[in-house]
């Protein structure tokens, strides 16, 4: 029988990354630039001006006339204005219409640990944990939101969650995370039952060789998780990063998974 699959590889796309400048989202954004028409815009978005810029540099020269701007954002700043003029300055900057593009993109890869030393009774302080939650699901909202009110209008719309096996498994030390993860996860499921003609992929990527890995492994309060961590590192069981985004990649070029439902790296095509 013939694929009738719809590629999302085919159209010209605005492709946004949240938190592209280290660990998985480097990679991510990598296999994107290569995978989208060289006529796409791809906007970067992370705290650190000078490590985004750099890896938009990195790939304008293995990409001769691949399009990236980098924005420095902070997901956890909550200053509605940002979100209201963010897409619509990037536009005007650029010299780009909405009407240029045929697909928006949205990878959500942004997110923080926590304060993986505490466990779930400890977390007694109003303002670390609300600012953990404004990162990982308030401002990602709001971001998702912002884009689609620019982008909203495109017929084709695509939406990569980074999820993790945290959103269902209740990993000792990962109280906040894992309950960060979990509302990205159904909130996106609710989001395709209001409107289903929206793709979102929610993916799972393993453990990859990360500053946030590491920084699990090396202070998290639970003996348990920290030696289940150091025996994934010592056994080869770390992803590298690229091998992981490959696999996420692979997923979206088949685009069968079933929308906003959890996909995971060990998962098969
Ligand atoms: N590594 C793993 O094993 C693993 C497993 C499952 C799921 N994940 C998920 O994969 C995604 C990427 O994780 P990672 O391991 O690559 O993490 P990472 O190495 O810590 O990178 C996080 C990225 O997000 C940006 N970022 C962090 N806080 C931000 C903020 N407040 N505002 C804007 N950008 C921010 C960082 O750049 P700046 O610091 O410059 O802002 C960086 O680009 C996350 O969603 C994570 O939950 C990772």
């Amino acid at each position: 029988m013939a694929d009738t699959t719809p590629s999302l590889f085919e159209k010209k796309s605005f492709v946004v990354i949240a938190g592209a400048s280290r660990g998985l989202g480097k990679s991510i954004s990598a296999k994107l630039v290569e995978a989208f028409p060289r006529s796409s815009f791809f906007l970067f978005l992370a705290r650190k001006k000078a490590t985004l810029e750099a890896v938009a540099s990195e790939l304008m020269t293995s990409y001769p006339g691949v399009q990236i701007g980098s924005r420095t954002f902070d997901q956890g700043n909550l200053d509605q204005n940002i979100f209201d003029t963010l897409f619509v300055d990037v536009l005007k900057d650029y010299g780009l219409k909405v009407d240029d593009f045929e697909q928006s993109v949205i990878v959500h890869n942004c997110a923080s640990v926590g304060d993986v030393s505490k466990y779930a009774w400890e977390m007694t302080e109003v303002t670390p944990v609300q600012k953990f939650f404004e990162i990982n699901v308030t401002g990602m909202i709001l971001l998702n939101s912002a884009f689609f009110k620019t982008f909203g209008q495109m017929k084709s719309r695509l939406i990569v969650n980074i999820t993790s096996d945290n959103a269902k498994i209740p990993y000792p030390s990962m109280s906040v995370y894992c309950a960060s993860k979990a509302a990205r996860d159904i909130f996106f499921r609710v989001l395709v039952v209001e409107d289903p003609s929206i793709r979102v992929l929610s993916y799972s990527p393993g453990p990859c060789d990360t500053e946030l890995l590491a920084s699990v492994r090396d202070s998290c309060s639970s003996q348990e998780l920290a030696g289940e961590l150091k025996g994934f590192y010592s056994e080869g069981k770390v992803l590298s990063c690229d091998t992981s985004a490959e696999k996420m990649l692979a997923f979206l070029k088949k685009n069968t998974f079933k929308n906003a439902e959890y996909v995971e790296y060990y998962d098969p095509l």
